[in-house]
C-alpha cells in the first residue's frame, strides 16, 4: 500500500539515504523502479554512488575557520550552497504538488533549481511560483524552430541559464523500468511540449539511425542555439575530455560532467572518474559542474577537490519529495549543507575555494589516471 506524503519530518531521517528508505513506502512499485532504475544493468547507476565512497579525505586540526560560509557564485547569481536540483521529469509522479514542491524548496534554501522540459507542470506556472532562481533543462524538440521556441518561452518566463543535455538522443532500455511496466500516470504527464514525431520508417531501416538518431542534434545545432539566446546555456552530459573541448569552442557557459545517473548508456565511467580530465581540458575557462551519486556532504567536498564549481543532486531529492513534500526537499539540502560545513570546518576550509586537491588521501587513487 502507498503511503500519503508525511506532512512532518519523521525524526529517524537524519540524511539522505534515510530518505531513500522512506520514500519505498511513498511511492508504488511501478514508480520506484522507474525512478531508482538506471539503463541495462545499471552498471553505471551502482558504479556512480560506488565511486565517491573510494575517495578519502585528509582531516586538518585546529584550523580557524570562523565566518566560514558555502556560498558559491555562478553566472552572476549568489547561491547560498553549491547544491543544485537537477532536472527530473514528470514530478508529479512521486508528489501531488511536483515540481511546484521542489522548486520551491530550492528556492527557500538558497539554491538553484533546474526544470525539466518534460515537467509536468507547465514552466510558466513553476517559473511564477518560485522564490529561487531556475534553469531550464532543454531537450532538442526535432528542429531548431521547435527547439527556439522552447528556448524563448524559458527566456520569457524568467529562467537564468540553459542546460541543454546532451547524452539522451537515445537511450538504453531500462529493463527495470520496464519490467515494472511503468508508464507516466495520467495526471503526471510532460506539460510543456507534444511528443516530437519520428521518421517514418521502412522495414530494412533502423529505429535508432533512421529514427531517434536522424531528428537528434549535432555540434553546429548546438552552436547555432547558443548563439540565439542572450542566457548562458550550459551542456549537460559531457563525460569525455574532448567534448569538453568542443563545447567551449561552441561557446557553452558551462558543462555538467553527468551520465544522466545511469540511465542512458550503461557501462560508461563514474562521473568522478570522467570529472577531472573535463576540468583539465577546460582548464578554469567556465564552470564545470558534476552528478551521478551524490550522497553526502562529504560527496560534495570531494567533487569540489577534484574541481568542480558546484554539484547536481537528482534521485534523493526526489525520495525527500515522495517523503514529505517541499518540507522533505528543503530539509535534505539543508542535512547536506550542514554535512558539507561539517566536512569543510573539518579539513580546515573557510570557504568553497579553500577546497583543493589537498584534502584528497592522493596516493591511493592519482594513479588511477583521474
Ligand atoms: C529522463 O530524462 C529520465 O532520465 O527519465
Amino acid at each position: 500500500m502507498v503511503v500519503a506524503p508525511l506532512s512532518a519530518v519523521p525524526q529517524d531521517i537524519v540524511c539522505a539515504a534515510d530518505y531513500e528508505r522512506h520514500a519505498l513506502e511513498h511511492m508504488d512499485d511501478a514508480a520506484w523502479a522507474y525512478l531508482q532504475g538506471g539503463a541495462a544493468d545499471e552498471l553505471t547507476v551502482t558504479a556512480n554512488c560506488d565511486a565517491w565512497q573510494e575517495l578519502q579525505l585528509w582531516p586538518r586540526a585546529l584550523a580557524d575557520v570562523r565566518n566560514g560560509h558555502t556560498r558559491c557564485t555562478l553566472f552572476g547569481e549568489t547561491l547560498a550552497h553549491p547544491i543544485i536540483l537537477a532536472p527530473v521529469a514528470t514530478q508529479k509522479v512521486f508528489h501531488e504538488e511536483g515540481e511546484l514542491a521542489s522548486v520551491l524548496a530550492a528556492g527557500v534554501m538558497g539554491g538553484a533549481a533546474v526544470v525539466s522540459t518534460q515537467s509536468s507542470i507547465a514552466l510558466e506556472t513553476i517559473a511564477e511560483n518560485t522564490q529561487g532562481p531556475l534553469w531550464f533543462q532543454l531537450y532538442w524538440q526535432g528542429s531548431r524552430e521547435a527547439t527556439l521556441t522552447l528556448v524563448k518561452r524559458a527566456e520569457m518566463a524568467g529562467y537564468r541559464a540553459l542546460v541543454f543535455t546532451v547524452d539522451a538522443p537515445v537511450s538504453g532500455a531500462r529493463n527495470r523500468e520496464q519490467r515494472a511496466g511503468f508508464s507516466v500516470p495520467a495526471h503526471a504527464v510532460q506539460a510543456n511540449v507534444s511528443l516530437i514525431s519520428l521518421p517514418t520508417l521502412l522495414d530494412n531501416m533502423s529505429t535508432v539511425f533512421d529514427g531517434l538518431m536522424a531528428i537528434a542534434p549535432v555540434w553546429d545545432d548546438i552552436h547555432w542555439l547558443i548563439n540565439q539566446t542572450s542566457l548562458p546555456v550550459l551542456l549537460k552530459g559531457i563525460m569525455h575530455p574532448n567534448d569538453a573541448i568542443k563545447a567551449l569552442e561552441i561557446g557553452a557557459a558551462g558543462i555538467v560532467v553527468s551520465n544522466h545517473g545511469g540511465r542512458v548508456l550503461d557501462s560508461t565511467p563514474a562521473t568522478l572518474f570522467a570529472l577531472s580530465g573535463v576540468v583539465t581540458a577546460v582548464n578554469g575557462a567556465i564552470p564545470v559542474l558534476v552528478d551521478g551519486g551524490i550522497r553526502r556532504g562529504t560527496d560534495i567536498i570531494k567533487a569540489r577537490a577534484l574541481g568542480a564549481t558546484a554539484v547536481m543532486i537528482g534521485r534523493p531529492y526526489i525520495h525527500a519529495l515522495a517523503t514529505a513534500g517541499a518540507l522533505g526537499v528543503a530539509h535534505l539540502v539543508r542535512l547536506l549543507r550542514e554535512e558539507l560545513e561539517i566536512a569543510m570546518a573539518l579539513t580546515g576550509c573557510k570557504s568553497l575555494d579553500d577546497i583543493n586537491i589537498s584534502v584528497l588521501r592522493k596516493d591511493l587513487f592519482f594513479n588511477r589516471n583521474l
